[in-house]
């Protein structure tokens, strides 16, 4: 039945795919927002806490999942347990990566716009002071925010289109090197700078009032589903094309170091160049890239072109590399229902979402800048997604691999076997992620 499913040339091949998936936008534009708004320091040791506690072992069960149920993320589920209910976990990986996409493919388009304006040097000539209008008239337009997911969607479904191996793996093989590389200069530079120290202290200091904060929390683990693309079935997908030998806890481990430290560079980055400009303050919300840091650029001087442009391009790659993960698990789930060939169900599945996109698109002061439940569009399809389907999503996982397989199934899969690091995930994934997600569902649900 699997005959001719497609495969990852080598182990490396995928954990840099998996790395790719986890390190996005997520890392960058939300970690640095959201760490912003929520206090510094004591939201980043909580969510480090949610990283090693929750996402780690969700993340190995989805592996699991995936490299036993050799097939998409709907498919994985009824094979593994066919007729049962489980499968809904399944289903709604599919409808939260399409989701998720849609609107991701909308806020890289801002990115891609920006790395554009300043290689044209159209963003570095606005006047100092002058970014929050820049950037709120090109995402208020009605043919710029279209124009420029246009273009990056259309990169995605390129490289989905060539395939596992050609299109993911060789992609990835190139693009996280050269992430590293540009993320490590520009901490390094950002290090040098007069507002370091501060930048630093707010980000390695907790202010430990923001612990009694149920809201940082939920915040938290919103955050590291998202970050670690948990909850939506990319990593599932991902790891059905694993063959069934592979071992999984160092490919996890993995994963999981990286993308904390991409996100914790990430901060060294960022904040000390908000602390640098005494004009900016961190808790800007979702402008901190595109107003708040231009305004640095903007005063770094010429330099700060160049920087700008390593910046942005970093960002675009990064979410590149992470959308076309997002779009695998549509593609993977149509090539399996539809039997359809992978070219088909690519351009299929990246029109529909690009598509549906556009909505979100021209919700930001654009003409479709309507509210529903006092949201915009791009703000409710990412809260929906973000609160309820990603920590819905990632409980089923949790619940199936912990309570419907049986524990030595689990066990077998994982490669842990009877070690005491098995029982420990093994509980992890049984009580301690389940009521921990269990938990920030309700406060979002409630407040
Ligand atoms: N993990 C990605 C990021 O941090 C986002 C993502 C979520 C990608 C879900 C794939 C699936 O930006
Ligand atoms: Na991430």
């Amino acid at each position: 039945m699997n005959k001719g499913r497609e495969q990852w040339a080598t182990k490396m091949g995928f954990i840099l795919a998996a790395v790719g998936s986890a390190v996005g936008l997520g890392n960058i534009w939300r970690f640095s927002y959201v760490t912003g708004d929520s206090g510094g320091a004591a939201f980043l040791l909580i969510y480090v806490l949610c990283i090693f506690l929750v996402g780690l072992p969700v993340l190995l069960a989805e592996f699991s999942i995936g490299r036993r149920g050799q097939s998409d993320v709907v498919g994985s589920f009824n094979k593994i347990a066919p007729g049962k209910p489980w499968v809904i976990g399944g289903v709604l990986g599919v409808l939260t990566s399409f989701l998720i996409l849609s609107f991701y493919g909308v806020i890289a388009g801002w990115v891609v716009y920006f790395l554009y304006s300043y290689i044209t040097g159209s963003a570095g000539a606005v006047e100092e002071g002058g970014y929050a209008d820049f950037f709120l008239n090109f995402i208020g337009g009605s043919v710029g925010p279209v124009f420029w997911q246009f273009f990056f969607m259309a990169l995605v479904i390129a490289i989905v289109f060539f395939g596992v191996k050609k299109g993911i793996e060789f992609s990835n093989r190139i693009f996280m090197p050269l992430l590293a590389l540009i993320l490590i200069i520009l901490a390094g530079y950002s290090l040098t700078l007069d507002g370091a120290g501060e930048g630093l202290s707010f980000l390695f200091t907790p202010d430990w009032g923001a612990f009694g904060e149920p809201s940082v929390y939920a915040a938290a683990v919103g955050q590291a589903f998202f970050t670690l693309s948990l909850g939506m079935g990319a990593m599932i997908t991902y790891s059905s094309y694993l063959p069934k030998e592979t071992r999984l806890p160092s490919a996890a481990g993995g994963v999981v170091v990286l993308d904390t430290l991409f996100a914790i560079i990430a901060g060294i980055m960022i904040f000390p160049a908000v602390f640098t400009f005494a004009n900016v303050e961190p808790d800007a919300g979702p402008g901190l890239i595109f107003i708040v840091l231009p305004e640095v650029f903007n005063q770094m001087g010429t330099g700060g072109t160049i920087f700008a442009i390593f910046f942005f391009f970093l960002v675009a790659i990064a979410a590149l590399s992470s959308a076309i993960s997002l779009l695998e698990v549509s593609v993977s789930y149509l090539m399996r229902k539809m039997n359809w060939e992978r070219r088909k169900a690519t351009i299929i599945a990246g029109v529909v979402v690009t598509l549906f996109g556009v909505p979100s698109a021209l919700s930001q002061g654009g003409p479709l800048t309507f509210t529903v439940f006092d949201l915009p569009f791009l703000d409710l399809i990412d809260t929906i997604t973000d609160k309820y389907t990603l920590p819905l999503g990632g409980m089923i996982i949790a619940l199936f691999v912990g309570w419907g397989w049986n524990q030595v199934d689990a066990l077998k899969e994982t490669g842990l076997t009877d070690s005491v690091i098995g029982m420990i995930w093994l509980w992890f994934i049984r009580i301690v992620a389940p009521l921990g997600i269990a938990w920030i569902l309700f406060l979002n649900i409630f407040s």
